[in-house]
């Protein structure tokens, strides 16, 4: 695919799923990746993490992985493990492959590295209003066990998170 990741954001042309998912790659982020994140970052939510959120991320070591097709990130998945427990933190697809399934793809690849860290638990938390994200995270065996007051930043007030989590034990 020769998109640039500019126009994997922008160009709306139709993309097919399974060549889109075959041709995907997942590695690990670096800090020259940050300027095509923040494109995909912009188009994808409405209250974007700023530049300076990830590069703490990756200065502090979390686990932060980047989904690329053609050589130009499309998406990108940040999470914490420590001490048997691992926290997803992000979790970001381009729109215009949206629904072509790289967002479980990245979600696999999260609960797999969890596991090289001995995690046993893995945590996220979700806005009640995002039933794609929550169907994601339901399908994969995620369920809620608790939720967050006034979490997360929001037009009209702030908006409570829905934590979830999955055992992942042997
Ligand atoms: C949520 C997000 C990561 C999912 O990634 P994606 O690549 O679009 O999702 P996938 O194609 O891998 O689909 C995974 C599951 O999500 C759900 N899903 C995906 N698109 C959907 C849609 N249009 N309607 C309903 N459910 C949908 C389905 O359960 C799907 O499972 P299926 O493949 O068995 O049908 C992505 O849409 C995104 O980045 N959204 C904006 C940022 C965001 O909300 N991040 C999550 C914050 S908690």
């Amino acid at each position: 695919m020769r998109n640039s990741a500019a126009s994997a954001v922008d160009s709306g042309k139709p993309l097919k799923r399974g060549r889109v998912r075959m041709a995907a790659q997942i590695r690990l982020m670096r800090e020259d990746d940050l300027q095509t994140i923040l494109l995909v970052e912009r188009a994808a939510y409405q209250f974007p993490w700023t530049p300076g959120v990830f590069r703490d991320c990756l200065r502090v070591g979390y686990c932060c992985w980047v989904i690329v097709i053609g050589g130009e990130v499309v998406g990108h998945g940040i999470m914490s493990a420590a001490a048997g427990e691992a926290h997803i933190l992000h979790l970001c697809i381009a729109p215009n492959v949206q629904g072509m399934g790289l967002g479980r793809s990245l979600l696999m690849h999260l609960l797999r590295v969890a596991r090289e860290h001995q995690a046993y638990e893995i945590f996220l938390e979700v806005r009640p209003s995002n039933h794609i994200a929550s169907a994601l995270y339901a399908n994969a065996g995620f369920a809620a066990v608790g939720f967050r007051k006034d979490y997360y930043p929001g037009h009209g007030g702030r908006e409570d998170a829905i934590v979830m989590s999955l055992s992942i034990l042997k």
